[in-house]
């Protein structure tokens, strides 16, 4: 429900379809589109959209599948296009996708809506990209494991007033960890098990993640860019360039070893991501080499204020170094790791040194910071494995004297906001900021408590941060107590301001609450 104040803010554009799209759920319209519509990657000139027609409806009607695309929510002077009834297949599980590359024109709102056998989808709306734009807005999620909470924080998000969703990764869970956190939201896979194992196991998730009415309500409310992290396939995985494999992190997993069990899986994994994320992503499955099967990293022009570089951390890194992922000293292994890959790595170079960009905005889906307390990294797994690649790129950016630089990140389940440093062995200068969006619903260090296997010398979680933030001057905040939700970046000319938003997942009504605010001029990060 919205509040006298939101009903006051909102633009009656958005209050009109907020509440059409409210009513149609529980009608015809929930039945033929149970996972709602969708739109990502937009351009100057285009967009993806999305959507999911049930089979049982399509098994009995066998219709053609109608989209109108207008700049009003009357669809006055709407274009159409259909797509024909066998083009929505089991082979791509009943999804669809519509690509409007050269349709649309820049920095525009547009409305969509699917037809099926007479019944209407919920409204859709997106912005495409700008090329002149004074701001630009860009919310960024991560880490969303459905039995872990609600989806609450998409109800705010869906209400605000965005470009984008930039969503980090951990859309959904390959590993069921036990019974749900919240009622209601017990998973359970077709194959049975307790991690994926094949293309329906992932499937399911998909559809189950997105039969929350909150999430479909902010899918059709904005544009999303995804990127994933690694739930999306393994936990924790990486690739083994010696065995030509992705190796991984969960015991007892039935894949086990075996090479070709486990490309299967890949191959599953991302099948799955394509299905269900809209997106425009480099696809060629029957490639020899495992690698070159889908690229996911990519860049979008948001005019002249910005440019948002998209990696994709987990399918090129090397093993994490040190053999021990969290709270471990530290080896000289972390000087020669990768965490990009080659080729990426040098196509992140090109795309983060190119001037005539105002901000150079990266959706880093693991943290960059540096964090080590009582001589002790918090992770491995994250850039802190990597450090000489992350030097690396501090130095291509000192040389250039680009202080230009906005992370985007999550994973770590907490809010935390630093700066960047040119080095964090001799600081001298600030280059950018990086913000980490807490957990959407998945649980944080307080409730999972593995803050105390490796430091059981703290009473409190609250002494622990403090100690991290003290130890590490760069990092200016941080909360993995009690925050979980949606973060939003707005770029000016001058300054980035960056809101950290907190919504209790255990309700499935909250309010919004501010974690906290930073503003970033080049060179300098405040708290307002
Ligand atoms: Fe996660």
């Amino acid at each position: 429900m919205l509040t006298r104040r939101e009903f006051l803010e909102l633009s009656g554009a958005t209050l009109l379809l907020l509440s059409l799209n409210q009513l149609s759920f529980a009608t015809d319209t929930e039945e033929v589109f149970p996972q709602g519509v969708a739109s990502g990657d937009p351009t100057q000139s285009g967009i993806v959209l999305w959507t999911r027609i049930n089979p049982k409806v399509h098994r009995r009607f066998q219709s053609n599948l109608l989209v109108q695309v207008a700049d009003n929510p009357e669809f006055k002077e709407a274009f159409n296009r259909s797509i024909p009834a066998s083009y929505i297949s089991e082979s791509q599980d009943f999804t669809v996708r519509v690509d409007l590359e050269g349709r649309l024109r820049p920095n525009k709102t547009y409305y969509y809506r699917f037809i099926y056998a007479g019944v209407p989808s919920m409204l859709g709306r997106f912005k495409t990209l700008p090329y002149r734009a004074r701001e630009v807005s860009i919310a960024f999620v991560v880490c969303q494991n459905y039995a872990d909470g609600y989806y609450t924080a998409y109800s705010h998000l869906a209400k605000e007033e965005l470009n984008m969703v930039v969503h980090l990764g951990d859309f959904i869970y390959e590993k069921l960890y036990g019974p749900s956190r919240v009622p209601g939201r017990d998973l359970s896979l077709p194959s049975g098990e307790k991690v994926c194992v094949n293309l329906e196991d992932y499937r399911y998730l998909y559809r189950t993640y997105l039969s929350d009415p909150n999430m479909r309500l902010a899918r059709a409310m904005h544009p999303f860019v995804n990127t994933w992290d690694d739930h999306e396939f393994l936990n924790d995985y990486y690739y083994d360039y010696e065995k030509e494999i992705w190796g991984y992190f969960v015991d007892g997993h039935p894949v086990g070893e075996d090479r070709a069990k486990i490309l299967k899986l890949r191959q599953d994994a991302v099948k799955a991501w394509i299905e269900y994320i809209p997106s425009k992503v480099e696809v060629d499955m029957s490639n020899k080499d495992p690698l070159k099967w889908v690229k996911i990293y990519r860049d979008f022009n948001l005019g002249r204020l910005g440019k948002l570089i998209v990696l994709d951390e987990r399918s090129y890194r090397e093993r994490p170094p040190c053999d021990k992922r969290f709270g471990a000293k530290g080896c000289p292994e972390q000087e020669k790791t990768s965490m990009l890959g080659r080729e990426q790595l040098s196509w992140f170079r090109e795309k983060l040194l190119q001037r005539g960009f105002k901000w150079k905005v990266v959706a880093n889906s693991v943290q960059f910071s540096r964090s080590q307390t009582d001589g002790k990294f918090g992770s491995l797994d994250a850039w802190e494995g990597y450090a000489g690649e992350r030097r690396k790129i501090l130095q291509w950016l000192k040389e250039k004297d680009m202080k230009n630089l906005i992370l985007l990140s999550g994973d770590r389940h907490a809010s935390m906001v630093a700066e960047v440093p040119d080095s964090y062995e001799k600081p001298s200068q600030v280059l950018g900021a990086e913000f980490l969006t807490p957990a959407l619903s998945s649980i944080n260090a307080m409730e999972g408590g593995w803050w105390k296997r490796d430091w059981s010398n703290y009473t409190s979680l609250e002494e622990l941060q403090k100690a991290e933030m003290s130890q590490n001057p760069w990092i200016k905040h941080i909360n993995s107590i009690n925050c979980w939700g949606y973060s939003i970046i707005t770029l000016k000319p001058d300054r980035a301001e960056c809101t950290i938003y907190s919504v209790n997942k255990n309700k499935r009504e909250a309010e919004k609450l501010i974690d906290a605010r930073f503003v970033y001029r080049p060179g300098v990060l405040e708290r307002v």
